[in-house]
């Protein structure tokens, strides 16, 4: 037992510990799994705990035994802690940003960047738990009071991706908390420091013991058995579709709820009279900030044929010219892949795309010199929407141009895809645009921006294979992390006194 998440030091690198009932401890089985640095993979950052079903026995036991006085203190005493972890969390952007990007890989900016979206969204829910919560009915009978009362689910269950290893733990959790419930937190295996440094800073916060568990470890041995488990009534989830739909599976057979936020192969349409170095410089940042390791990146620019030439040529100048390499250097654009498994993988894709006749506009293969899981901006021309390259998500810094006759046609292309995420379009045509608007099938649409973004007060989630209908973050989320009690409120019969 300790107070704070390092348990001990091995070699002078920190022993980091979930955190089930309010203390910090080492897995059941006192194993740990080493973390690795992405851009430098001599660095190890830390040893986790690799736990198992009994920890998330444990932590389940620990959430479910708060849930009672946690979903019954003061919605405005839940504020004011995770308006205090706000706080706690931004006095820390600068060493939390940086863990972030030695993680994860993402740069230095976009690292401090999203943990300052983390601290925004500890405050958006602090006040949002603060607003109404139930509705007032007009009755039948005119003696009814009748409303609606919105109250928490019980332990929910959080499993989160490597790529926002902040901001997305932020953003189902500290709903769930705000709303009443109480969490066991997943991170991925990739970035537990990230979740260890949200989960510290809530916890300091004051949120009693039991309210918020972190287990750490693989997604078979712990995030299998939690989402098995009868007491986790509710599960959210962001990774890849096939995770995320056998998870879905399991968790509704035995009636649980389930939130899914999954792939993208998101278009950024591209008309003749759209501003071209605008349009580059959106489209470059959409498909390639994080090394292109967002569900919401662009992977598709569906071109106007009239312009597809030129825009291919300006894509290809800028993507060439962006500079690869440490993602805490302050020159550095593009980072590293999550690991080398990654790297592999989409090298392998850029190499299999080649060997099949796709014109190479920009990058291809992995930077020589650098040590970690690099992989070049790669740009392709010319590539046919039914290809791999224009229906797979191959999540990296891999950009498709695919030329188009007219607007039909780009937006019959941009529909031609299993997901549904988010989508722009870049024009001066303002009735273009919203026929894109009504068109497109995607839950996030950008007219004349990027496709990656999410303001913390605004649903987030996408339309067909990209999520399973409800919504994150703002308003939306309290659909998922409550339900609704109906209230008859009679008088007593008057007693004829
Ligand atoms: C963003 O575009 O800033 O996993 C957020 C993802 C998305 C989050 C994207 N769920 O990439």
């Amino acid at each position: 037992m300790t107070n704070g998440p390092i348990l001990e030091q091995r070699d002078g690198i920190g022993v980091y510990g979930n955190y089930i009932g309010g203390e910090w401890t080492s897995s059941a089985s006192g194993d740990t799994s080493e973390n690795r640095s992405p851009s430098n993979p001599d660095e190890v950052i830390g040893h986790f705990a690799a736990s198992d079903e009994a920890d998330v026995a444990a932590a389940v036991a620990a959430a479910d035994g708060a849930f009672a006085g946690w979903s019954g203190t003061s919605a405005i005493a839940r504020a004011n802690i995770l308006y205090k972890a706000s706080e706690i969390l931004a006095s820390r952007i600068p060493e939390v940003g940086r863990d972030l990007s030695r993680e994860e890989g993402k740069t230095l900016k976009e690292g401090i960047g999203e943990t300052t979206r983390a601290v925004a969204i500890l405050r958006y829910f602090a006040g949002e738990i603060q607003q109404p919560i139930g509705e007032h009915y007009a009755s039948m009978n005119p003696s009814t009071l009748l409303f609606t009362l919105r109250e928490p689910l019980g332990v929910c269950g959080i499993i989160t991706p490597w790529n926002f290893p902040i901001a997305i733990p932020a953003w189902k959790i500290v709903p769930a908390l705000a709303f009443g419930n109480t969490v066991v937190f997943k991170p991925a295996s990739l970035t537990p420091l990230c979740a260890v440094h949200l989960t510290q800073a809530l916890a300091e916060a004051g949120l009693p013991p039991g309210v918020l568990n972190l287990v750490m470890g693989s997604g078979g041995a712990v995030g299998d058995p939690l989402v098995a488990d009868d007491r986790v009534v509710a599960v959210s989830f962001t990774g890849s579709d096939v995770v995320g739909n056998e998870m879905k599976k399991v968790a509704s057979d035995r009636g649980a709820k389930v939130q899914l936020e999954l792939g993208g192969k998101n278009p950024a349409i591209v008309l003749a009279d759209a501003d071209l170095d605008h349009a580059v410089t959106q489209v470059v940042n959409g498909a390639m900030m994080s090394s292109g390791q967002k569900c919401t990146a662009t992977s598709r620019a569906i071109v106007d044929r009239r312009v597809a030439a030129e825009l291919t040529e300006r894509l290809g100048a800028t993507i060439g010219a962006l500079s690869v390499g440490d993602p805490l250097l302050d020159s550095t654009q593009i980072g590293p892949l999550i690991s080398a498994d990654a790297a592999d993988r989409v090298a392998g894709e850029i190499d299999t795309a080649r060997q099949g006749g796709t014109a190479l506009a920009a990058g291809g293969g992995r930077p020589d010199g650098l040590n970690g899981h690099f992989v070049n901006p790669t740009l392709f021309s010319d590539v046919s929407s039914d290809s791999r390259l224009g229906q797979e998500e191959l999540f990296g810094p891999v950009l498709a141009v695919i030329p188009v006759d007219d607007v039909d046609e780009a937006i019959a292309v941009a529909n031609s895809v299993r997901f549904g995420l988010s989508a722009s379009l870049f024009t001066r045509d303002i009735s273009r645009a919203l026929e894109f608007i009504q068109r497109i099938q995607a839950g996030i649409v950008h007219v004349n921006s990027e496709t990656a973004g999410a303001e913390p007060h605004v649903p987030f989630g996408g339309y067909k294979g990209s999520s399973s209908y409800s919504r994150e973050q703002g308003k939306a989320s309290r659909e998922f992390y409550t339900q609704v009690k109906t209230v008859y409120f009679d008088p007593p019969p008057s007693s004829g006194a």
